[in-house]
């Protein structure tokens, strides 16, 4: 009897829970309370985001020091969650806010198997699981860091500091390279989603990676996706004077 009980309670406490962050949960702000906690849901709360792109957050992991985790950015919930309920039943039907998690693990799984077979390594930086924490779903991500061990920094940072130098430029075009050789379509790549891994001297893309289009033609036609790579190298990446692209061998290269 008592474990019946009990066992009911402990039902009855988690689906609460459950509900009250799962049922409407990707939306509702962050509440810390000790069911929350006792729930398994991560808190992030407390703490403030280590970086921030245009869509997610970026969060040290608690507990596991080499991990961040990327959620969505609340404003981009909330959006979601002020649709109607009818509106939201369909959306959920492609992940909602987190269709980019979709897209992205797709795309990253498809990567993985490529380099496998080629024997490359990838350049896209190493992906885990989804986990729920008080500000919805969270990727568990590989952090990337400096030597230091601070969190590692983006092209963008080291153009504009001035900061390439020869070696960095060598890893910054073998992981260009990889994007070529194995056709990997990365139709969102910028300077600000590559980073530089001074622990295993390497560069890695972050995010910008996958195929959004209905009909994937860049993920089927190999041309027109190094077009793509290409064009936004060009026009996104390269600045005249401080970090140059040479499309014909497809190396950067310093002034
Ligand atoms: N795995 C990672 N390790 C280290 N830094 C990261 C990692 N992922 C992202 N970042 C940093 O966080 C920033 C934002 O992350 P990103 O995934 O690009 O978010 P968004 O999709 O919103 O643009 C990046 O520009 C980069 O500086
Ligand atoms: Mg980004």
């Amino acid at each position: 009897m008592f474990f019946r009980t009990a066992f009911g309670l402990t039902r009855h406490f988690s689906s609460t829970v459950f509900k009250a962050n799962f049922g409407v949960g990707y939306h509702t702000a962050p509440v810390r309370n000790a069911a929350q906690i006792a729930s398994g849901i991560t808190i992030l709360a407390a703490q403030t985001p280590i970086a921030q792109g245009r869509v997610r957050q970026i969060w040290d992991r608690p507990g596991y020091p080499d991990q961040v985790l990327k959620t969505i950015q609340p404003g981009k919930r909330a959006k979601f969650a002020k649709r109607s309920r009818l509106r939201r039943a369909v959306d959920d039907i492609r992940f909602g806010p987190y269709r980019t998690f979709r897209i992205e693990y797709r795309y990253y799984a498809r990567t993985a198997f490529k380099c496998l077979k080629a024997q490359r390594p990838n350049p896209i930086a190493e992906m885990g699981g989804l986990i729920a924490t008080d500000q919805g779903l969270a990727q568990i991500c590989e952090k990337i860091t400096d030597a230091s061990g601070a969190l590692a920094s983006t092209l963008k940072v080291l153009i504009e500091a001035n900061a390439l130098d020869d070696q960095k430029l060598r890893w910054l075009n073998e992981c260009i390279e990889t994007l070529f050789v194995l056709n990997i379509s990365v139709p969102d790549l910028s300077a600000e989603n590559i980073v530089f891994d001074e622990v295993r001297q390497r560069c890695l893309v972050v995010d910008g990676y996958g195929d959004k289009a209905k009909i994937p033609f860049r993920t089927w036609i190999a041309y027109l996706n190094r077009a793509k790579l290409d064009f936004r190298i060009s026009n996104k990446i390269a600045i005249p004077g401080r970090l140059e692209w040479d499309s014909q061998t497809r190396r950067f290269f310093l002034p």
